[in-house]
């Protein structure tokens, strides 16, 4: 077994590590403040080849193995999760599908600019009533020969109003449950597509979240992913994939949060010596560098697995569970380490505590994860 990253992984981090503290940590707090999405930080992450990491260079990708995407996840992670949930949602839950499923003139259509950068994508499965529970899609894709009127309302789309392509996730046919279910390519500015208010979140604030409102728009029929009642399949399948990045996004936001407490432990001083010199707060570092290591270890192996051709669902699902839940954990202790300081925003760290708790609820609850693990424990 073989723990050393190659050169080029290696690059690749310290790419995104720079790239993080020059680009995404000036206007961090402000961006979270005022709700605003990092759209100059995006365009240069796709400058950079972030958006497009793992698709292949024939598809205007960066043609990057999933070890670096989770390596890329974490450095962007630890500064900005508003930023980083770009990176993630594109790349797996976007672009993994249209490449990996998409016929040859959707890959040059849509793919292409998507992998570059030049565009963003969305991914649309929540609805009002089907976020854990998918196969209880509301919105409709009626076949009309050559064309499928779509209708519905969907919640809580990451990129909502900064996305160009969305891949929504529709009935087709009630009866047969999920086998009923398809996913098409639906453009912004198709007749009939409108985009709802921003959502006021706890927590990733900058990271542009709405509702999105489908009235009788003619989706062509070119437009459909994959055979006639596949789009379950796809959901599931892109989400496998996502899984590791909010995995990783997840990694950073507690890496993040270990840096700074640690950083701050050493230089604060109180009863005549640093707090690091207090073991009350040495044991509380070594928990969370443990459970740090640990979550980050079961995101490798999980990109390790999808990197050779491996199953990598229930490494996926076990590596969103714990890492989510490590987030919420090791930032509640770097607040608490920092004492007042923590609860005021200059600080940093209240703010990844309060990113820290969508992981443990977008693309699958703990709950779910914690269904797909049992499901492959027992089978
Ligand atoms: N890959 C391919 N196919 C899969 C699959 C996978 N990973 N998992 C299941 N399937 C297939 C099964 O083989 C089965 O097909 P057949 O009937 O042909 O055999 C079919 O899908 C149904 O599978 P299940 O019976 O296992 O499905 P289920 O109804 O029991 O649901 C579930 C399973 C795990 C609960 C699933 O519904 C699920 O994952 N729900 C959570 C959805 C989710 O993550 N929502 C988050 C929204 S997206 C988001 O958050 C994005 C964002 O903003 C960042």
């Amino acid at each position: 077994m073989n723990f050393e990253f190659t050169e080029e992984q290696l690059m690749i981090r310290q790419a995104a590590r720079d790239f993080a503290q020059t680009e995404l940590k000036p206007g961090v707090i402000e961006r979270d403040e005022h709700q605003k999405f990092p759209a100059e930080q995006v365009k240069k992450l796709g400058e950079l080849g972030f958006l497009g990491m793992m698709v292949s260079p024939q598809y205007g990708g960066s043609g990057m193995d999933a070890i670096s995407y989770v390596l890329v996840m974490e450095e962007l992670s630890k500064i900005d999760a508003s930023a980083s949930v770009v990176v993630s949602v594109n790349n797996s839950l976007v672009c993994y599908g249209l490449e990996k499923y998409g016929t040859e003139a959707q890959k040059q259509k849509y793919l292409i600019p998507l992998a570059k950068g030049e565009k963003i994508g969305a991914f649309c499965l929540s609805e009002p009533e089907a976020g854990s529970d998918a196969t209880s899609q509301r919105t409709t894709a009626i076949d009309m020969g050559d064309y499928y009127l779509l209708n519905g309302t969907k919640n809580w789309i990451t990129n909502g109003s900064s996305a160009s392509t969305y891949l929504v996730i529709a009935q087709t046919d009630a009866e047969k449950k999920h086998h009923g279910i398809n996913a098409f390519i639906v453009e912004r500015g198709m007749e009939g597509f409108t985009i709802g208010p921003k959502e006021n979140k706890m927590g990733i604030r900058g990271s542009d979240t709405h509702s999105l409102m489908f009235t009788d728009v003619k989706v062509p029929k070119e437009n459909r992913i994959g055979d006639e009642g596949f789009g379950f399949k796809f959901a599931m399948s892109t989400l496998e994939g996502g899984r590791i990045g909010i995995a990783a996004q997840a990694l950073g936001i507690a890496s993040g949060a270990l840096e700074l407490a640690v950083q701050y432990s050493k230089e604060r001083k109180a009863f005549g010596k640093t707090i690091a010199d207090l073991q009350a707060i040495q044991f509380k570092l070594a928990d969370m560098a443990t459970e740090v290591e640990a979550a980050r270890l079961l995101c490798l192996k999980a990109a390790w697995l999808k990197d050779h051709g491996q199953s990598y669902t229930q490494a996926g699902s076990m590596a969103k569970l714990f890492a989510s839940e490590v987030a919420m954990r090791t930032t509640i202790e770097a607040v608490q380490i920092h004492g007042g300081y923590g609860f005021v925003k200059e600080y940093h760290v209240e703010r990844l505590m309060r990113d820290a708790k969508i992981t443990q609820i977008y693309e699958g609850t703990s709950e779910i994860q914690r269904i797909v693990i049992s499901r492959g424990v027992l089978k």
